[in-house]
């Protein structure tokens, strides 16, 4: 069995060793929002790409098949079911040899079963055929949240990713910070005039994010770079470890507004948890529910950062950084431009919905 290691400080700068031969790349979860960009970096490395899509892909199902292959000029797209194992075989991997897996795959809803169903059983379902068929590399997109699991897709995450430790193959196990998609869900809010609003003071967590873009490269990286392998690489992007406060302030500036904030005490989250909980007995969707506002009390008070279990802390020196986008460029771009692909469907807490045709 390989051996796992945690690697804190990715060795980037020096590519003289690294091994940049085209490979071919079978990408599950290629449709997701690091899945997408994942697929680019890798055609505009000169691999040779296969998407395994559904067929009706994205948060709502909205995209048909033929627009689903449009999105991937380049690559091959291949449709199919990742929950069930046939499926993976017989219309995803079709006994052919492909290099490297890459898994971008996890659960829209992060409600537990389909946690369950999508971040673990088909994740071992491509990772059974990745094996039969004689992968050598696999790399998975995982969360620095699994670092300190209290929710259900981060404990099926961490099964996973035990399994993919043991397989035998080489691996690399992605844990980014949080993504700008989750930290752009109040733009519009404050563009209508609305206050920034903070659980707590606004300064009990901190990340530093990291854009899709330079979480891609990274990802595209970990084939390349043999340092790389077999290795937990937490990673996020560059810049100062940012508060919740920080983020309003940051948008205030650039909407040149002053500064109004809505302070949420964190109890109201266990309140609702509570009675979500109670009344979930009776009903899988309130379960569900109760789930939904678990994810969002971790994220009002669990930073995305590094944590050093020794001294109790979450480390923002700790947590290694990559990439050249910075939040604050995000944000004066989605002022100009909007949000486009930076929605977050079934997550959105603060952030109006997209409606859609779909499920
Ligand atoms: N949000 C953050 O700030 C953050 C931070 C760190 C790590 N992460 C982790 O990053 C990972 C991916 O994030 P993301 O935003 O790229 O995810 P995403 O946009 O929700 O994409 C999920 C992918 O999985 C596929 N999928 C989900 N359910 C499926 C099903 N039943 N059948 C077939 N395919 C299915 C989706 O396909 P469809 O398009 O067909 O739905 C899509 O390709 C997650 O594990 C998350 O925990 C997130």
């Amino acid at each position: 069995m390989n051996k796992p290691r945690l690697v804190l400080v990715p060795p980037f700068g020096d590519a003289s060793h690294w091994d940049q031969r085209p490979r071919r790349i079978l990408v599950f979860g290629a449709t997701g929002y690091i899945g997408r960009h994942v697929v680019r970096e890798l055609l505009a490395r000169g691999h040779d790409v296969v998407a395994f899509a559904r067929a009706r892909a994205g948060a709502g199902g909205e995209h048909h098949r033929d627009q689903t292959a449009a999105m991937f000029p380049g690559a091959e797209v291949r449709f199919g079911d990742v929950t069930d194992p046939a499926s993976v075989a017989d219309d995803a991997f079709r006994g052919e040899r492909f290099d490297a897996v890459y898994s971008c795959l996890a659960s829209r809803s992060g409600a537990p079963d389909d946690a369950w169903r999508i971040d673990h059983d088909a994740n071992q379902h491509v990772l059974a055929q990745a094996k039969v068929t004689g992968v050598e590399h696999f790399v998975l997109l995982s969360a620095i949240c699994v670092q300190k699991p209290k929710l259900a897709f981060q404990r099926a995450k961490l099964a996973f990713e035990a399994s993919l430790q043991r397989s035998g193959l080489r691996y690399a196990i992605v844990r980014p910070t949080a993504f700008f998609k989750s930290l752009s869900g109040q733009i519009e809010r404050l563009k209508r005039g609305k206050p920034f609003l903070l659980f707590g003071s606004g300064q009990l967590t901190a990340c530093r994010p990291i854009s899709e873009t330079d979480l891609a490269v990274f990802m595209a990286d970990c084939i390349e770079d043999p340092a790389m392998g077999n290795a937990i690489l937490p990673i996020g992007g560059p810049g100062q470890a940012l508060t919740p406060i920080a983020q309003g302030e940051l948008l205030f500036v650039l909407l040149d507004k002053t500064p109004r904030f809505k302070r949420v005490p964190v109890a109201l989250l266990d309140v609702i948890i509570s009675v979500l909980s109670v009344l979930g007995v009776f009903s899988r969707r309130l379960r569900d529910k109760a789930e939904l506002a678990r994810i969002g009390r971790y994220y009002a008070t669990e930073s995305m950062l590094v944590w050093d279990a020794e001294a109790g802390r979450y480390d923002a020196d700790a947590t290694p950084i990559t990439g050249h986008q910075t939040l604050q460029g995000h944000y004066a771009r989605v002022l100009d431009e909007g949000l486009d692909g930076q929605e977050l469907g079934e997550h959105a807490v603060f952030q109006r919905r997209r409606v859609s045709s779909g499920r």
